[in-house]
C-alpha cells in the first residue's frame, strides 16, 4: 500500500517551497507532499528571474521591469479622509460580506466607466472581480478543459498566460504588428485547428496599449477581428485595463461595444486608480456571466465589500477623470523620455511607440537574447522584462519589455543609458564568440508574480 502522505526522498524538493525555506530548520527544505500535488500544479514553479527580480527592487537599480502605477500622483490625503469616513459612517455594511456579483452601486458606476469606449451595459451584465486577473481566472475556469486551445497574441500578458497554463490549455500564437492582432493569421490559426480537430475556446486579445507589446488594435481591425469571431463562432477575452490611458484622444471603441454575443469583456480599477484595492470586472452575456457569478462565489464567496465601497465612493465624490487625466500627461512624459533615450543610446535596436499605456516592446539586435542578458543588465543596474516571458512556445528570446510608468524621466534616461551599456558589451561578446545558443523551451517566466503586472 502506498504511503499517506508520501516520504519525500533527497531531490525531491519543489522549487517554490524550496525558496520559501531557504534560512528554515534543515529537513523543511523537503517537499513531503511533492507527489500529492494535481497535475495542474506541474505548470506552477518560480523561475529564477524572480531572485534576479529581488536585486531588480533596490534603489540602485534602474527598474524598467515593473507594471506598477505611479501611486504617489494620487490624492493620498484624500483618500486617507475618505477611508476614515468610510469606516465611522458605513463601517457596517462596508466591512460586511458582500454579493457574489457585486455591489449594484458600483456596478452601476462601471456602466458609467465604460461609455467612453461606447460600451452600453447594464449593471445587471456586470460581475465585480478581485482585480481583473480574478476575471481571467473566473473565464478560464469556466470555458477551458485541459486540451482545450486558446488563441491570444504573439506576444501575450504573462499574467494571463499563467492562468491559461493552469487550466492545462494549449495556447496557440497570433502575430501582432504595430496595428495588432492580424486578422489574416488569425483567420489562418482557425482553420489550421479546425482541420486538425482543435477545440478553440476563445481569443484572448489586450487591444488597447497592450502589455507587453505597447500597440492598439486599429479601428479597421476590430470589425475584421469580430467578423472572423462570428464566422467562427469564436468567443473573444477583450482584456482592457488600458482604455482610458491613451495619449492621443478618445478611446477606439471596445470590441464589447460592436459586438455583445460574442464578447466577454474585462476592465479594471488597477492602473486608472489604485491596484491596491483588487476590483475589476467582467462584462458577459447573461448566460456567461451566471456561470461566473457561480465561480467567483465557489473561489471567493463575494469580492472585497471594503474596496468596493472605497472605489463607489472616490468615484462620486472626486474628479477621478481629472485623476485619470493627472496619470495620462505623467505617463506620456515618461513615454517621450523613453522614446527620446531609446533613439539617443540604442541605434541597432528597434522599438514600438505607444500611444498609451505603460509599456514599450523592444527588439534587441541579432544574435542577442534578453534573458542571458538580465543577469549582466542586473550587474549594470538596470531591469527589464525578458520577451520570453510573454510567449507560451518558449520563443521571443529577442524582445523586451521596458516600462515607463514608474521611474521618473530622468531615471528612465539613466536606465536606458545604462540599457545600451549592457547591450553594446553583449554584442562584443556575441561578435566575438557568436550567438548565444536559444534557449527555447520553457517560458522564462512561469507565473506573473505581481512585479510584472
Ligand atoms: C493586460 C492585463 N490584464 C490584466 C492585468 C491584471 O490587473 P489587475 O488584476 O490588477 O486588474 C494586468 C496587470 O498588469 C494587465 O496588464
Amino acid at each position: 500500500m502506498s504511503q499517506y502522505p508520501p516520504t519525500p526522498s533527497p531531490g525531491d524538493a519543489h522549487p517554490a517551497s524550496a525558496a520559501a525555506g531557504a534560512g528554515a530548520a534543515a529537513g523543511s527544505r523537503l517537499d513531503r507532499w511533492v507527489g500529492t500535488y494535481a497535475r495542474r500544479t506541474a505548470s506552477m514553479t518560480a523561475s529564477e528571474i524572480r531572485a534576479l527580480f529581488a536585486v531588480a527592487n533596490r534603489p540602485e537599480v534602474v527598474s524598467l521591469a515593473g507594471g506598477m502605477p505611479y501611486l504617489p500622483a494620487l490624492p493620498l490625503d484624500a483618500l486617507a479622509d475618505l477611508t476614515a469616513r468610510l469606516v465611522a459612517e458605513k463601517g457596517a455594511v462596508a466591512l460586511q460580506y458582500g454579493s457574489g456579483q457585486g455591489e449594484e452601486r458600483l456596478r452601476e458606476q462601471i456602466v458609467e466607466v465604460m461609455r467612453p469606449q461606447g460600451i452600453e451595459a447594464h449593471p445587471d451584465d456586470v460581475v465585480v472581480t478581485t482585480g481583473s486577473q480574478q476575471a481571467l481566472d473566473l473565464v478560464s475556469r469556466v470555458f477551458l478543459d485541459p486540451g482545450d486551445v486558446v488563441l491570444a497574441e504573439a506576444p501575450s500578458y504573462v499574467g494571463a498566460l499563467g492562468v491559461f497554463r493552469s487550466y492545462q490549455a494549449q495556447v496557440e500564437h497570433v502575430p501582432l504588428d504595430h496595428d495588432g492582432l492580424q486578422p489574416a493569421a488569425l483567420e489562418e490559426a482557425l482553420t489550421r485547428l479546425a482541420r486538425a480537430g482543435k477545440r478553440v475556446k476563445f481569443l484572448y486579445t489586450v487591444p488597447n496599449h497592450h502589455n507587453p507589446a505597447g500597440v492598439t488594435l486599429s479601428l479597421g481591425r476590430r470589425h475584421e477581428v469580430l467578423a472572423i469571431a462570428r464566422r467562427h463562432g469564436l468567443l473573444v477575452l477583450e482584456d482592457d485595463p488600458y482604455a482610458l490611458l491613451g495619449f492621443d484622444g478618445d478611446p477606439l471603441p471596445a470590441l464589447r461595444s460592436m459586438d455583445a454575443d460574442h464578447v466577454v469583456h474585462l476592465g479594471s480599477f488597477s492602473k486608472t486608480f489604485a491596484p491596491g484595492y483588487r476590483v475589476g470586472w467582467a462584462v458577459a452575456p447573461h448566460a456567461v456571466r451566471d456561470k461566473l457569478v457561480l465561480a467567483s462565489e465557489s473561489a471567493i464567496l463575494c469580492p472585497t465589500s471594503f474596496g468596493q465601497f472605497a472605489i463607489a465612493e472616490y468615484l462620486s465624490c472626486h474628479d477621478w477623470l481629472g485623476q485619470v487625466k493627472v496619470f495620462r500627461e505623467l505617463y506620456r512624459e515618461r513615454r517621450d523620455a523613453l522614446l527620446a533615450a531609446l533613439s539617443a543610446h540604442l541605434p541597432h535596436a528597434t522599438w514600438t511607440h505607444p500611444r498609451g499605456g505603460f509599456y514599450v516592446w523592444l527588439t534587441l539586435p541579432e544574435g542577442l537574447d534578453s534573458g542571458a542578458m538580465l543577469p549582466r543588465a542586473v550587474t549594470g543596474r538596470v531591469a527589464y522584462v525578458p520577451g520570453r516571458a510573454f510567449y507560451a512556445d518558449g520563443t521571443g528570446q529577442r524582445f523586451l519589455r521596458l516600462s515607463y510608468c514608474f521611474p521618473t524621466a530622468e531615471r528612465i534616461t539613466e536606465g536606458v543609458r545604462r540599457l545600451a551599456g549592457v547591450v553594446r558589451d553583449e554584442l562584443e561578446v556575441v561578435q566575438m564568440f557568436g550567438p548565444t545558443a536559444p534557449r527555447a523551451g520553457r517560458p522564462a517566466v512561469d507565473g506573473p508574480g505581481p512585479e510584472l503586472a
